[in-house]
């Protein structure tokens, strides 16, 4: 493995090292436990700016050298009463906690599958949340630690901007000849439109299978709310052009396209990205080729359509673990995904080289808000009787947002890997 040092503008090595005795990349890749800029969360936050970041009791101190050991006793306290789901991009200190660990659409099934368990606590953010309590019974809680967890690709659609847009699909006359399909990274209530409206949720696991079956049903996709994902899928697996794929804008008005592009379009694409993924790009890849030969490049779909036409494999998360992890022993890696996930395939795959897809930090700044005090306040709250941070949508953006979450689950055929 090269000696990559901070000199060279370099993906950061990980593989054969034990990165928690990293020295001096250590620094750049590891915020301190809590305390950064999120180093306040549960405490004294400013009502206006960060609602329901307030914990009700005592946030443990991240300082606390018992957490481990609450967060243990806590769980067993509970028992079969809580079923605990972390999203791969979680912070190492919680996902040792969870029962399960997945990508969005295994959690999603997974949410499903344990009926037996009171408390669902999501580690994980604010829309995954959502999206279980939707597909629980109504006798289950689910617990999101921080309430802060949210996803700012999931805050780029507001569901007065995509009802606007669908009137302008409406006035252009092909609202009924078009189909959406919604990223699971949205709202319930966007979910809900989708519903209303035949169409399906998708994952980074399916959406090849979600469009094919949109297609079926439609001439168009109103794509939501990922242009990446969206063109991606459209482009790399179902063949269309670039310029099938329009952009629509929901902050200009009429979204910025004129009747005549969203009558020739067979993608709209809604202008929403994921700020995480954003940040790898097509120079990124061309450096660490360079640097690292024989290297193989492995990206998560939310990258942009430059980055994705570039890397070698592409996949949501749980393909990217999987692909690693039956690799041949020896071969390089250069993943483009969220940090917490690349370090820990730098832990469990140390007969591999890991280097990360970027020049700088990149975890994502709310997965990170659920830290151990965190876990440890829900779990203790809960066994001793108190529902905290119960994430509920109300029942009628559950019903619709079921049906197009229904429709994604039904769908035969859900993994999507490009190589
Ligand atoms: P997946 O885990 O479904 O690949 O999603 C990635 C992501 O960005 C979740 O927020
Ligand atoms: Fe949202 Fe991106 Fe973070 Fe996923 S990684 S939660 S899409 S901001």
């Amino acid at each position: 493995m090269p000696v990559l040092t901070p000199q060279v503008h370099i993906p950061f090595p990980f593989s054969g090292m034990n990165v928690d005795n990293m020295q001096m990349t250590d620094l750049r890749l590891e915020p301190k436990p809590t305390p950064l800029a999120l180093l306040l969360l549960g405490r004294d936050a400013d009502p206006d700016s960060e609602k329901g970041v307030e914990c009700p009791g005592a946030l443990p101190q991240a300082s606390d050298p018992d957490l481990v050991a609450r967060a243990t006793a806590a769980k067993a306290r509970l028992g079969d009463r809580v079923f605990i789901l972390g999203h791969h991009y979680q912070r190492n200190e919680v996902i040792e906690f969870a029962d399960v660990t997945g990508d969005s659409f295994k959690l999603a099934q997974q949410a499903a599958a344990h009926p037996e368990a009171e408390y669902i606590v999501f580690c994980g953010v604010h829309f995954m949340a959502e999206s279980a309590d939707i597909l629980t019974a109504d006798t289950q809680a689910v617990v999101l630690p921080d309430m802060a967890a949210g996803c700012s690709m999931a805050d780029m659609a507001a569901i007065n901007q995509v009802e606007a847009c669908w009137k302008t699909l409406k006035d252009a006359g092909i609202a009924d000849v078009t189909v959406p399909i919604t990223y699971m990274n949205s709202t319930a209530a966007i979910k809900a439109f989708t519903g209303r409206n035949g169409g399906a949720v998708c994952t980074s696991s399916n959406a090849r299978r979600s469009l094919e079956w949109a297609f079926e049903q439609g001439e168009k996709v109103l794509f939501l709310p990922d242009q990446h994902l969206g063109r991606n899928t459209a482009v790399l697996d179902l063949g269309l052009s670039l310029e099938d794929c329009i952009v629509f804008n929901p902050m200009l008005p009429n979204g910025g396209v004129s009747v005549e592009e969203l009558r020739a379009a067979k993608m709209i694409l809604w202008r929403g990205h994921c700020s995480v993924h954003a940040r790898f790009t097509a120079k990124a890849i061309a450096d660490v080729r360079a640097q690292v030969p024989g290297v193989n490049v492995i990206v998560h779909p939310e990258c942009a359509y430059e980055v994705v036409s570039n890397a070698d494999v592409v996949g949501s998360t749980e393909v990217i673990i999987a692909t690693i992890a039956a690799a041949k022993p020896g071969t390089a890696w250069a993943v483009g995904t969220e940090l917490n996930l690349v370090k820990r395939l730098a832990q469990d795959n140390p007969d591999k080289q890991i280097v990360f897809l970027d020049h700088s930090v990149c975890f994502c700044a709310t997965m990170n808000r659920i830290d151990l005090p965190h876990l440890v306040w829900a779990l203790e709250s809960l066994a001793d009787g108190n529902l905290v941070n119960q994430i509920t949508v109300d029942p009628d953006t559950a019903h619709w947002a079921k049906v197009a979450l229904d429709r994604m689950l039904s769908l035969p055929g859900t993994s999507t890997v490009r190589d």
